[in-house]
């Protein structure tokens, strides 16, 4: 059993947790427009940040919203290569699939730390603002590593889903556990970065952030292991504020479309041929029970045609 009783509520950063996350807080503001802002965030690798991101993408597109997508994985660049995939297959195909308004930002390579946040934020700052005054989304994509672009990611997110493993090698990055008791020791590296850009968020505009975990790849199992994580990840969601979200099961067909570019929400799409396996009709309906879990709002449908309306949200 697990106890999260012993931790004081929503704890708040470490003192050298506070120097890795950047020093001194600002209050500046990037400026955006009315686009939803979805952040797909955690600092581990192959946890599903990138699919994930591009079935919310999707989605929402089928939905018919307008969607803004940015790929802050600079180096991996996989939502981008997700997104010309999906391009040169329906060139390819003569087909015409819905796609996103897509930006990738590099890293900097300038010599100083400061000339290089400073070219980094100006750079997040254009293509933001941007995105968000002219799509009803914005979906953003961080890589699996503490940078200065990942939080600056963080700081304009509206909804945030963290993927993760179903093991306790990523349940490590949200808080600690006594390995012998199973209870909950602290929270981690991962939800204290993410507790500093809730308290960033809340001092440039009031916002706040909605953080949803999602367990990625499960097993149909019903291991010990999987009982375990899931004991402690319902406790550690009251402590440290987020909201737990079912995941997708583990299928090769997450694995499979990426060099098409295609997504399961695209298979019923005119001119994709693709035949629904009971697999993909499972898989699908994970996503959309992700969507649903999301709460996201719904008032694009009837403002599509209004003017954007400018307002600032937390930034780093
Ligand atoms: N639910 C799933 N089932 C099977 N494979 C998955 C699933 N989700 C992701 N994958 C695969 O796991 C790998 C890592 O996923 P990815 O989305 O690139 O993670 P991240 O962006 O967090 O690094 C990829 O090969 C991807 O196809
Ligand atoms: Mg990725």
């Amino acid at each position: 059993m697990v106890d999260a009783a012993t931790l004081p509520p929503q704890t708040p950063p470490s003192d050298s947790n506070k120097a890795r996350l950047g020093g001194q807080m600002t209050n500046s503001a990037h400026k955006r427009g009315s686009a939803h802002t979805i952040v797909l965030g955690n600092e581990k690798g192959g946890s599903g940040k990138t699919t994930t991101a591009m079935h919310v993408i999707a989605l929402l597109l089928h939905e018919g919203a307008r969607v803004g997508s940015m790929d802050l994985d600079g180096r991996q660049r996989s939502l981008t290569r997700y997104v010309e995939n999906r391009k040169a297959w329906a060139d390819g195909a003569g087909v015409n699939l819905v796609m996103p308004d897509h930006v990738v930002l590099p890293r900097s390579d300038l010599d100083t730390v400061s000339e290089a946040q400073a070219a980094e934020r100006a750079a997040f700052e254009t293509a933001f603002a941007r995105l968000s005054s002219e799509n009803d989304f914005v979906v953003i994509d961080c890589p699996g590593t503490d940078s200065f672009l990942s939080r600056l990611g963080h700081a304009a997110a509206d909804t945030l889903i963290t993927p993760m493993n179903d093991s306790f090698v990523d349940f490590d990055l949200l808080g600690r556990v006594d390995p012998q008791t199973w209870k909950i020791k602290g929270p981690s590296v991962y939800s204290e970065m993410v507790w500093e850009s809730r308290k960033r968020r809340v001092m440039a505009d009031g916002g706040k952030i909605d953080w949803i975990v999602m367990r990625n790849r499960l097993s149909t199992l019903a291991a010990k292991n999987k009982r375990r994580v899931e004991n402690v990840l319902d406790a550690l969601a009251d402590r440290i504020g987020f909201r737990l979200a079912p995941g997708f099961g583990e299928r090769v067909i997450f694995r499979e479309m990426f060099p098409s570019g295609l997504t399961l929400l695209d298979l019923r799409s005119q001119g994709v041929d693709t035949p629904l396996s009971m697999s993909h009709v499972a898989a699908r309906a994970e996503v959309r029970g992700l969507l649903d879990e999301l709460e996201l709002p719904t008032d694009w449908r009837q403002a599509k045609s209004e003017a954007p309306v400018e307002r600032a949200v937390g930034a780093y």
